[in-house]
Order: C-alpha cells, then sequence, then structure tokens
C-alpha cells in the first residue's frame, strides 16, 4: 500500500524544528535538566521520583494511576516516594547491596512499582520478569543473572525451582501466603521506615537486566547503567511529546525493556502522570482506560492496534476517547493500514518508533511536527547517527537494503551482555552497532524496515528465540527433532511455526500436538508456544548439523530455496 505522506499537525510541539536540531543538538545539553550535573550524584530512581516529591508543586501530583479490573489505586509522587524507600529499607535489612541482582517476577501492581524504584534505590540491579513466564523461562533467567533475591507472589511462587537456584537467597512474598517460608511484604513493609539514606552511585553503575532472545543459545542478559536516563529523559520529552499536564499510558509490560524504559523511566523522569493498566487486553477495557483517566499520550504496539481494528469502530464508538492527542507505536513493523484506521478512529496519526532492548531508549522515530511517510519508522533521535551498512560496516548509499546500524556511544546502550562478553562484542563492527534488522533510508533520510536478518522470532511484539522453542520441543517424549520458524500472520505480524520429527512409536494425532503445544507453554510460556506444528520425516540441517530454519521459511512460504549447498545428505 502506497501512501501520501502525513502532514505534520501544527501545534505546540517539545520539538519544534527537527532539522535544525538533528544538525545542533549534543547530550550534553540533556544532563544540564538533572542535578546530578552540579552535585555529581547520581541514581535514577532519584531523579524519576524523588525529585518531583521534593518539589513542592509536584508533591502531590499524581505519579501512578494503576487501573486493573478488581483495583484502583492512585500514588502520588510523594507517596511512591515514601513507598519505595520503604522497601529499599526492607532490602537492606536482607543484606542486599549495591550491584546484587533482584528479580521481580510478579503482575502490574503499586506493589511492583514501588518495588522496582526501591531496588534501584539500594544501587542493586534489577530483573523484571515477564508474568507469563513459565518454570524454565524463570530458571535460566535467576540462573544466569545469579539473582539473590526474587520479589514475586503465591501464585507465580510454584513457577520458581528454588532447589536448582543456589545463588537465590530470600524470596519476599507479595499477598498472603500464609506461609512462613517466606518473607512476607506486607509485614516487612509496615515495619519499614519512610526514609531511606539513597545509594548514591555512578552513572555508569548497573541498574537493570533485562532478557532477550537471539537466534542461538538461550536468552541474554542485556545490562543497562542509570546514565540511560539522559536517554530516557529526552525520548520523553521530544517524541513522547510530554508535558507537565499529560496522562500518559504505556500498555507494556515491565517484563519487556519498553514496559521500563517507556513504562517506568520516561514518564516520570519527566514528572508526568503515569496510567497503569493491569488485566488482560479487551477492546472495551482499553477503550475505557483511556476515556476514564483522561489519556492524552498513549505510546502501544501494532498488534493491539491492529486487535482495536478489527473489534470495529462500533467498541471505539461507545467512549469518549478526546482526551488523546498523541499516539506511538513500537515493536513491530507499523501497517499503513493501521495508521490509516488510526487517523478515521482518532483523528490522530499514529507514530512508528524504532529501537531494541538493547538500545535501552528510542532510536529512530517519527515526530509530531514531522511530515510521516506510512510505512517509514521515520529519523534518527537528535544525537542519534544511524546507517545501513554492509557486513563489513560501510555505510550504504541510499535505497540499499542493508544492516540497520548506529554508530557506537548513544547514553542508553546496553553495556554488556551479562556474562556473555563475546556476545556483546559480536554486534560491534567497525564503530557501528548492527542490529540484525535489515532496511534502507530514502533519499530524505527516512528509514524503512524491511525484516530480520537472524532466524529470531516477532510474535505480537514479543521476541522469541527460535532454539529456546526447539530445545524445549525436544524435550517432549514424542519429539525427536525440532526447528522452528516465525509465519507471518495478519494479525500478530508472525506466529510460531513448529516442524518436527517423531520419535519410534509416536504416531500424528491431534491430541499428540495439542499435548506437545501445552508442553511448551507449561514449561516456557504462552507466548512462546508454536500455534502450528507440522509433523515431517526429516528436519534439514547443514552438514555441521545446525537447522536450516531459512529453508524450513522458504518451504512454507512457497519460495526459492537458494542455495542449498550446505545440507546435510
Ligand atoms: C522489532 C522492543 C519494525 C525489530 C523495543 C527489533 C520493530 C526488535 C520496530 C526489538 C518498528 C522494534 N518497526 N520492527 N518500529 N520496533 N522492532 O528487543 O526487529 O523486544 O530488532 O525491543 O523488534 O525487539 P525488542
Amino acid at each position: 500500500m502506497d501512501m501520501q505522506p502525513i502532514k505534520a499537525r501544527s501545534g505546540n510541539h517539545n520539538l519544534e524544528n527537527y532539522e535544525q536540531t538533528y544538525n545542533n543538538f549534543k547530550w550534553d545539553e540533556t544532563k544540564k535538566n538533572f542535578s546530578w550535573s552540579e552535585t555529581g550524584k547520581i541514581n535514577i530512581a532519584y531523579e524519576t521520583i524523588d525529585k518531583h516529591a521534593e518539589d513542592p508543586a509536584t508533591k502531590d501530583k499524581a505519579a501512578l494511576i494503576y487501573s486493573s479490573p478488581d483495583r484502583e489505586e492512585t500514588l502520588s509522587f510523594d507517596q511512591l516516594k515514601r513507598k519505595s524507600n520503604q522497601f529499599a529499607n526492607v532490602l537492606k535489612k536482607h543484606d542486599i547491596e549495591k550491584g546484587d541482582r533482584v528479580f521481580l517476577f510478579m503482575h502490574r501492581s503499586p506493589e511492583f512499582y514501588a518495588a522496582f524504584l526501591g531496588i534501584l534505590k539500594t544501587g542493586a540491579i534489577a530483573g523484571p520478569l515477564f508474568e507469563a513466564f513459565m518454570e524454565q523461562a524463570v530458571r535460566d533467567r535467576l540462573e544466569d543473572s545469579e539473582a539473590k533475591m526474587l520479589i514475586t507472589t503465591p501464585d507465580l511462587l510454584e513457577r520458581v525451582p528454588q532447589s536448582e537456584l543456589p545463588n537465590l537467597e530470600k524470596i519476599i512474598l507479595v499477598g498472603d501466603s500464609g506461609s512462613d517460608e517466606y518473607i512476607s511484604f506486607e509485614k516487612e513493609m509496615e515495619e519499614a521506615s519512610e526514609e531511606f539514606d539513597l545509594e548514591w552511585v555512578e552513572l555508569e553503575d548497573g541498574m537493570l537486566l533485562h532478557y532477550t532472545s537471539g537466534s542461538t543459545g538461550k536468552p541474554k542478559g542485556v545490562y543497562h547503567v542509570h546514565n540511560a536516563m539522559i536517554q530516557h529523559y529526552q525520548t520523553g520529552k521530544w517524541v513522547l511529546d510530554l508535558k507537565d499536564d499529560d496522562v500518559y499510558w504505556c500498555t507494556a509490560d515491565p517484563g519487556w525493556v519498553t514496559g521500563t524504559s517507556y513504562g517506568i523511566f520516561a514518564p516520570w523522569l519527566n514528572g508526568v502522570t503515569n496510567v497503569v493498566r493491569g488485566g488482560r487486553f479487551s477492546p472495551d477495557d482499553w477503550y475505557g482506560t483511556i476515556a476514564e483517566k483522561n489519556v492524552s499520550v498513549w505510546y502501544s504496539a501494532p498488534t493491539a492496534f491492529r486487535k482495536l481494528l478489527s473489534a470495529g469502530e462500533d467498541a471505539a464508538q461507545k467512549h469518549d476517547l478526546s482526551s488523546l492527542r498523541h499516539i506511538l507505536s513500537v515493536g513491530e513493523p507499523l501497517n499503513p493500514e493501521v495508521i490509516t484506521w488510526g487517523l478515521k478512529a482518532f483523528d490522530l496519526r499514529i507514530h512508528d518508533t524504532w529501537w531494541m532492548t538493547e538500545t535501552g531508549a528510542m532510536l529512530i522515530c517519527n515526530y509530531p511536527s514531522v511530515d510521516m511517510r506510512p510505512g517509514s519508522m521515520g529519523k534518527p533521535f537528535p544525537g542519534i547517527e544511524a546507517a545501513i551498512v554492509d557486513n563489513e560496516g560501510n555505510e550504504l548509499p541510499a535505497n540499499q537494503m542493508g544492516n540497520l546500524a548506529i554508530k557506537e556511544g548513544w547514553p542508553s546502550m546496553m553495556r554488556a551482555v551479562w556474562n556473555n562478553p563475546g556476545k556483546y562484542e559480536s554486534y560491534f563492527i567497525n564503530g557501528w552497532y548492527v542490529s540484525g534488522d535489515s532496511a534502507y533510508k530514502d533519499e530524505d533520510g527516512y528509514f524503512w524496515f524491511q525484516g530480520r536478518l537472524d532466524d529470531v522470532i516477532n510474535t505480537s511484539g514479543e521476541r522469541v528465540g527460535p532454539f529456546e522453542v526447539e530445545s524445549k520441543l525436544i524435550e517432549h517424549e514424542a519429539v525427536a527433532e525440532a526447528g522452528v520458524i516465525g509465519k507471518p500472520d495478519p494479525e500478530r505480524g508472525e506466529i510460531i511455526k513448529a516442524f518436527i520429527t517423531l520419535r519410534d512409536g509416536y504416531s500424528e494425532s491431534d491430541e499428540l500436538l495439542e499435548d506437545i503445544r501445552q508442553f511448551v507453554k507449561n514449561g516456557l510460556s504462552a507466548h512462546a508456544a508454536p500455534r502450528e506444528i507440522e509433523i515431517k520425516d526429516t528436519i534439514p540441517k547443514t552438514r555441521s548439523g545446525k537447522i536450516m530454519r531459512r529453508l524450513l521459511k522458504s518451504w512454507e512460504l512457497g519460495l526459492p530455496t537458494g542455495d542449498t549447498s550446505t545440507l546435510e545428505e
């Protein structure tokens, strides 16, 4: 679908002149907004919450508006400061030190946000886990990070294989467990002081681990430092276009990077009221959230927009959505069809943004004051140098497809892959961070996403590594070999499709396939379970034994199979 550019609407935007700003901007300018640029004392939790709590003008302003089918709660900056202080005291009491990994495995709730900020206040490193993870996914992450403490809820506890995690010293349970075996969040909080002597850290000290999937091996711990706040703050201002009286809603779960960088840091660094919605997706609840909370800035994902689109116009018309003034998207290609729908449904453009777990914050974006070319991810953020490079890291001319790459050294860049320096190094070629996405840049500097260059699957905006799914599949008693690919899907972007061979003695049946599907779902997580499973006589492999997922994909899509010279006999 080829669409005309959509003109920027005039308005009072934080970033008025993109070109001029891009040509002149230096990150040092952003630093002046932080008190640490003078005091030298740094902690991202201070800048997100305490700073606003200390200011009489914002002390009682709503920081968090939490809303779920069974709970409504609002916390001011002052209240969130006190609660996170209390939790930091709890952590200190239980011997948490700067640099320790403290993981959170729980549903979105006010307690989650207080705990997360409390962890940062002690100088420890927070590791939020997606609530849908099952036992193996939880184990892999706690094991690799050598987490010392976990905060979870009674209903998720059974997915934590405690006996296999020797480094995990303590578990804090949120919600009554009825047992003395674990530390009670409520009891400890009641006893804890609301005053806390914050651990001041260096800009380059660690604060966050997000595990993410590549095409090989287990998920990797992407390590972020306090310095990322510079970019969270500035992108919040210029891309989210946040202003003091905005009510902002980011729909992402804090188990994924969007839910921390833009569900916690960007809005609060900018002192803006942040809506968090718990519970499952439903068009009525989502539109209802916008209407009831008067959401003005909304950051979501193509999958969600596509679901709302298919729910029809009636679903939207039941609600007053007139508070909305700015909408953004991330995680997958944003179809021009969705943008057209957005113009009709909200009378607003949906602004695509591109970035990754590893990049920590937005890098290529559409801005309110810039004309938009539907289907394009937009232009690099000021201070960011983006290019299309070949495999040796040489820049390619306009309109040529290649590796989407970013010049090393932006503020929120990951600083390590946990326990895996080789993996970290492998991202960089010739001074460029190479993203693994293919794209091209047009002659006017707009970037256009083309696809992944590796086998990573993007299903409903969630990154899934085929290796993880394959490993789980072959643990099933009936499965001999497995190859997993992403298959294009109109609503989810991609779905997970598995090709398997059966062990002797097993034959194909609907029950068996469903059993295998459930096995992956119960072992890893619902979003990693294959929606389609096809039984084959053999799985194509290279002579060195690597599964040829590309060939599986070509078969699936009915495409030419290309070079198969490395195929095993
Ligand atoms: C994909 C999410 C097309 C891309 C913040 C990237 C996108 C991966 C876009 C990172 C976009 C993200 N258009 N594709 N606007 N944004 N992606 O680490 O393949 O969960 O490499 O970070 O999602 O996913 P991750």
